[in-house]
């Protein structure tokens, strides 16, 4: 009989066997931009994460890059919202305006711009709405449209977060005309019908009208329908492929990475996020050991990248460790 506890006799042997590490270089950072002027709004739900107007992006900015953190996400939140989203896909929509900022002034920083409509359409939802149905194949123009506004505003990635079937076929179709060939587009191919979103749509002012999202994200249930997502968004042209929420599950994590030979993305969300927070504010949760526990899971599941809410802290905790 093996005595397995000859692993973890003392740190330095346990960290010699120790099989799975978060890097700051694997964290990606959401940001959520909005509209208008000397904007620091603190999200209710969300401590420790403001919406930021473009003047004061910087503050964010500067702690992302001092943190060495090398991608951020942007979602945009915009003065103006219509029945199609129109801002979403404007040149001067306040993404747009945000990415060409942060070109001139943070050029090494990986962009990586979210695209959907649902921030941006006055019923909430993530594709245009007739008779109270949510169409899917006239909403992929719209799109494609802003994916390639955003590649020529100077995004890197364009992450496609609508789940309307085949568009991701469209953005790659769209930006290949467009001549940016080199732009990626990472999916959000499993993305289910999660009650964890909520504090989001507070921080994107996202909620959807009437109605709820479940004809077109994923139930929950479902784990084989997810490998199909996956294999469909990788036919269509996905480069990365992100699953979200996270933490409920690393088993569709792990089923993916063992399926695929793709980098896979683990979206840990803003619910998953405000957990922690409420918790260790009040003291019954130890907030960075809970946060470094659940990035290493996500690694073990098979992730590659994580995106997290809780990035500059993980690395500032990571470099401390160092
Ligand atoms: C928009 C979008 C959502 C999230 C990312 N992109 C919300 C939703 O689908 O309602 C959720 C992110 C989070 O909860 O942190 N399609
Ligand atoms: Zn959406």
């Amino acid at each position: 009989m093996d005595r397995m506890r000859r692993f973890r006799k003392n740190e330095a042997i346990r960290s010699m066997v120790r099989e799975n590490h978060i890097r700051v270089d694997e964290l990606i950072y959401p940001i959520f931009v909005i509209e208008g002027e000397n904007i620091c709004n603190p999200v209710a739900s969300m401590p420790g994460i403001c919406q930021y107007s473009i003047d004061r992006l910087h503050e964010e900015l500067d702690r992302v890059c001092n943190a060495g953190i090398l991608a951020i996400l942007l979602f945009g939140i915009p003065a103006h919202k219509d029945e199609t989203g129109s801002s979403a896909y404007n040149e001067n929509g306040v993404v747009n305006q945000a990415i060409r900022y942060i070109r001139k002034n943070y050029d090494s920083l990986v962009i990586i711009a979210d695209v959907c409509l649902c921030e941006y359409t006055s019923h909430g939802h993530c594709g245009l709405v007739k008779n109270g149905k949510i169409l899917n194949d006239e909403t992929l123009p719209l799109l494609a449209r802003a994916a390639v506004s955003y590649a020529k505003a100077g995004a890197d990635i364009v992450a496609p977060s609508d789940m309307m079937d085949k568009r991701v076929a469209a953005i790659r179709e769209a930006l290949d005309q467009e001549g940016f060939t080199e732009v990626p587009v990472m999916s959000y191919s499993a993305k289910f019908a999660s009650c964890y979103y909520s504090p989001f749509r507070d921080a994107a002012g996202s909620a959807p009208g009437f109605g709820d999202r479940k004809t077109y994200q994923m139930d929950p249930a479902n784990g084989r329908e997810a490998l199909r997502e996956v294999e469909q968004d990788i036919f269509e042209g996905a480069d990365f492929i992100i699953a979200k929420p996270a933490l409920g599950y690393m088993d569709v994590i792990k089923d993916i990475s063992l399926h695929y030979n793709i980098p896979i993305v683990a979206y840990n969300v803003s619910g998953e996020y405000s957990m922690i927070k409420a918790a260790a504010i009040q003291g019954w949760i130890d907030e960075k050991k809970a946060v470094m526990e659940n990035m290493v899971g996500l690694k073990r599941a098979g992730a590659k990248m994580i995106i997290t809410y809780h990035a500059l802290d993980v690395a500032k905790w990571i470099k401390e460790a160092e």
